[in-house]
């Protein structure tokens, strides 16, 4: 949700700025802009449009220099146009800032600045961060000085980078949206996430809210609002640079879906102990006095909350999924035994933070599950568990959504444990068949079966998913990443609800993915031959051993036959080639989907 990048080296800095831009598209593509600074004034480039159109308009720039900044936008004040991309400066050019967030009280300190003669040229609450520390510079403060007493007047969330005509350093602060620093060897870096800047540097350093962080090509200085030192560590990422990259692959979004059996070893990796869960941070007895569960997440980390709660409930654990924004305006009653599990790929959701703080304020302990070490969530929740699953840039979040689930059951397994005393029913058989889940996953994506399927119901005018337990959260997963890259209408039911209204939609030109894992078999069969009697083609996913559904269906793409808890994992890998053939056939723009962005870091 708006991505923002800063560079400050002893030579040039708009080539590796425009790569870390592109490395960070996925958080924004409405458009991409550029500040450099050199000594002979400060030169802003933007552009709405991809950072390709950035790239292609600053193939022959003159003006480089060792300090810049750069945005790429996803619009929240102001439509995506030029005007309105970032970087943003004031009325006499001394200053450029790039800004990740929203500033609440942007009207008011932008009638203030009007009635003090400011002239503005966009619309977007960014700008009022220049005209306010050009202000101050005016009146005598040093750089970071005024940029102090800018920040100081801002309500709301910001990362900010801001750089001045003139001087050899970047200033930067973080107040709910996320910023990073990369260290490096001769330049120094900042961004709003770590892939951004990952070719350069793997060494990061990540910045907590209100710190205030002055860098320089050889150093950079944090201090506290107070303007206190601050000191935080150096770590070192283990994310490969290469990990990041598209490599031979038409998409992100394949590539990471053929990624999946890689990231679930990385998952799994060390944690299966015998007929028991190892997880480090949590020993057995970790969980004691925990009540009851609630799952905080958005979208397709939603679904994996609702298939660990699923997962749970069976097992006797008391266990509810919420919808992060909603949970914020109504928030379930919770106490110190609530242990509150915020599923987050990023870590950094707006919504999913905000649940879990409201939970945190009223007494319960929380969990961040997520794939970001470093993230807000995991520095801000009482505990962290992640999920290992190597860097997701696809929009559409495909391996995050297996590991995320397989990370489930490994903790299911050791709250379930610690909950009522004694393992799940068939926690061997569940704990071996997780561990052949890379394999079997392995042999989904290499099935080539659902490019065929898909281009079999691409002229038709809906596209409905439909299971039962923890089939019905990927039968939801299944309809959001069709509908999130083909832009088709697509919905998931629970099978049992479409005689309570939905099948009044089915038609012939209406096919309907019916995933099957063995549990509630016959049910799920009983329903497809509801759907079938409408005249709906139904394409079936699930084991050969599902042999009712399999001769029932119109089309089946296999699946492994595994343990029918994780059959569903499986499936889904189905349903993500379906979704990517079908808008691959349709040419859409596959990794970065229209109006989405990823880590939507805005409530
Ligand atoms: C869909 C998708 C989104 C995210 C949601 C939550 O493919 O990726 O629905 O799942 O925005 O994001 P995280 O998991 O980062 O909190």
């Amino acid at each position: 949700m708006c991505g923002i990048t800063a560079r400050i080296g002893e030579d040039d800095s708009l080539a590796p700025l425009l790569a870390s831009l592109q490395n960070l598209e996925y958080r924004g593509y409405d458009s991409a802009g550029v500040a450099v600074q050199n000594g002979r004034g400060i030169e802003i480039n933007k552009f709405e449009g991809e950072v390709s159109k950035l790239q292609s308009e600053l193939a022959d720039s003159a003006h480089d220099g060792p300090v810049g900044i750069g945005h790429t936008r996803w619009s929240t004040h102001g439509p995506p146009t030029d005007a309105n991309a970032h970087p943003h400066t004031g009325c006499e050019g001394r200053v450029a800032a790039v800004h990740n967030g929203i500033i609440e009280n942007y009207t008011e300190l932008r009638e203030e600045l009007q009635g003090r003669g400011h002239e503005f040229t966009s619309d977007t609450d960014t700008e009022v961060i220049p005209h306010l520390v050009e202000e101050r510079l005016a009146d005598g403060l040093d750089p970071e000085a005024a940029f102090r007493d800018a920040i100081d007047q801002l309500e709301g969330s910001y990362a900010i980078a801001l750089i001045v005509d003139g001087e050899p350093t970047i200033y930067a602060t973080r107040n709910g949206s996320p910023l990073v620093i990369g260290v490096g060897e001769d330049a120094n870096y900042l961004a709003s996430d770590v892939p951004a800047f990952l070719e350069f540097t793997d060494r990061v350093v990540y910045l907590e809210d209100d710190d205030v962080v002055a860098i320089t090509p050889e150093d950079h200085r944090i201090t506290d609002a107070n303007g206190d030192p601050v000191s935080r560590p150096v770590e070192t990422v283990e994310w490969d640079p290469e990990d990041a990259e598209k490599g031979s692959y038409d998409h992100y979004m394949l590539k990471e879906i053929h990624e999946q059996p890689v990231a679930l070893r990385q998952t799994l990796h060390g944690r299966i102990d015998g007929d028991d869960v190892s997880l480090e941070d949590f020993p057995p007895g970790s969980f004691e006095g925990v009540d009851s569960v609630q799952f905080v997440a958005c979208g397709t980390s939603y679904h994996a909350g609702m298939y660990g709660e699923w997962l749970l409930s069976k097992d006797g654990v008391e266990a509810n999924t919420f919808i992060a924004s909603e949970y914020a305006a109504s928030p379930a009653p919770v106490d110190e035994d609530t242990l509150v599990i915020g599923v987050t790929q990023s870590g950094e959701t707006a919504d999913t933070l905000e649940a879990l703080e409201s939970a945190r304020q009223r007494g319960a302990r929380t969990l961040a599950l997520t794939n970001v070490i470093g993230s807000t969530a995991a520095r801000t929740c009482d505990d962290a568990l992640f999920i290992r699953a190597g860097p997701e840039i696809g929009v559409a979040a495909t391996k995050t959504f297996s590991s995320q689930v397989a990370t489930l059951v490994l903790l299911a397994e050791r709250l379930v444990r610690d909950l009522t005393g004694s393992p799940t029913d068939d926690h061997a058989a569940r704990l071996d068949a997780l561990e052949s889940l890379p394999e079997h996953v392995e042999v989904v994506t290499n099935d080539t079966q659902a490019a065929d399927v898909s281009q079999r119901c691409l002229g038709d005018n809906g596209h409905f998913f439909i299971g039962r337990g923890n089939a019905y959260s990927v039968a939801l997963e299944g309809a959001l990443k069709f509908k999130e890259i083909t832009y088709g209408h697509a919905e998931g039911f629970a099978a049992g609800e479409l005689k309570h209204g939905p099948l009044a939609l089915v038609t012939p030109e209406t096919p309907i993915f019916a995933v099957g894992t063995g549990h509630y078999q016959n049910r799920l069969e009983s329903n497809v031959n509801e759907i079938q009697t409408r005249g709906a083609p139904v394409i079936a996913i699930a084991p050969r051993t599902a042999s009712g559904l399999v001769d029932t269906a119109d089309e089946f793409l296999p699946v492994p036959a595994t343990h029918p808890d994780l059959v569903a994992i499986l499936a889904n890998v189905q349903l993500q080639l379906i979704a990517y053939h079908a808008a691959n056939e349709m040419e859409r723009s596959i990794d970065k989907p229209r109006n989405l962005a990823k880590s939507v870091t805005v409530e």
